[in-house]
């Protein structure tokens, strides 16, 4: 099997603009199908046109692990005000304290971070080495079933269903981890303000109107409860290959 991965670029104001990026696990009949759907998806992301793309097709070779997918929910909230309290409900049910809970949001609307950070719940320190960077959960796919599954649940709910296959990916991957208590996630994307949380306890929440329209502040916050070893974390979440089944 091989990782395909797809980001592509701007460069603006003296800096590479990440615009998008996509990824999967194909067998070698599969890749150029892969390719050209993100050859496609690179060039029409709503936060304009790229001027770099960069394609990674590597082999791999270690063995592939399944991990069930995370069930899904959808949380209906007319405001960000309502939405925050159903995060902040089910993230205290988990016994994240209301300062972790409040530092989460902090770093998610104040740092732009090309990954996520790891937030200890018994300190509320930050624990990823590179703040700027953050951590990122690669080398990920959805079985096909599974996908035409929750496809058929969420495509009259979701205006972008395949982002929330995605989504849905990467959480049930963080899920897997013991260390790792819960997820929650804010798109950075101003027309997308449906967020989720994630853990292995709830499942997926997608919760509606997370933020208000047009705001472009997003990311992603994974809570830890230290003593946790994060390179570990750390490199399950970007190097193990991971089919959710
Ligand atoms: N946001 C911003 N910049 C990104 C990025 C992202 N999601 N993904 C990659 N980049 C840029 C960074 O400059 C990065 O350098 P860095 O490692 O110092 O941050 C550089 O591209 C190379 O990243 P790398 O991860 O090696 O690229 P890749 O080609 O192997 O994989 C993706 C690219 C897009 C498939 C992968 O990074 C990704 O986004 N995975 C899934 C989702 C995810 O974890 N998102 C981030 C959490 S908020």
């Amino acid at each position: 099997m091989w990782s395909v991965r797809m980001r592509a670029s701007k460069f603006e104001n003296d800096s590479e603009k990440h615009i998008s990026g996509a990824e999967g696990i194909y067998d070698l009949v599969n890749i150029e199908r892969a390719l050209k759907e993100f050859f496609k998806r690179a060039l029409t992301h709503s936060k304009g046109q790229p001027d770099k793309i960069v394609f990674t097709v590597e082999k791999i070779y270690e063995p592939i692990k399944k991990i069930e997918v995370l069930p899904v929910k959808t949380i209906f909230c007319k405001s960000p005000e309502e939405a925050f309290n159903k995060v902040r409900e089910n993230l205290l049910m988990l016994g994240i304290s209301e300062k972790s809970i409040s530092k989460a949001f902090e770093v998610i609307r104040n740092c732009k971070m090309r990954g996520a950070s790891l937030i200890d719940i018994n300190t509320t320190e930050r624990l990823e080495k590179d703040k700027q960077r953050g951590v990122r959960v690669s080398r990920i796919q959805m079985d096909k079933k599974t996908r035409n599954r929750i496809l058929r649940k969420i495509r009259r709910l979701s205006s972008n269903p395949q982002r929330v296959i995605e989504a849905i990916t990467i959480a049930s991957k963080v899920a897997y981890l013991n260390e790792i208590i819960a997820e929650i996630c804010i798109s950075d994307n101003p027309d997308y303000t449906t967020g989720y949380i994630a853990s292995r306890n709830f499942g997926y929440l997608r919760i509606t109107n997370i933020k208000n329209q047009g705001d472009e502040r997003g990311g992603r916050v994974f809570f830890v409860k230290s003593p946790v070893d994060i390179e570990k974390v750390v490199s399950f979440l970007e190097k193990t290959p991971v089919l959710v089944i």
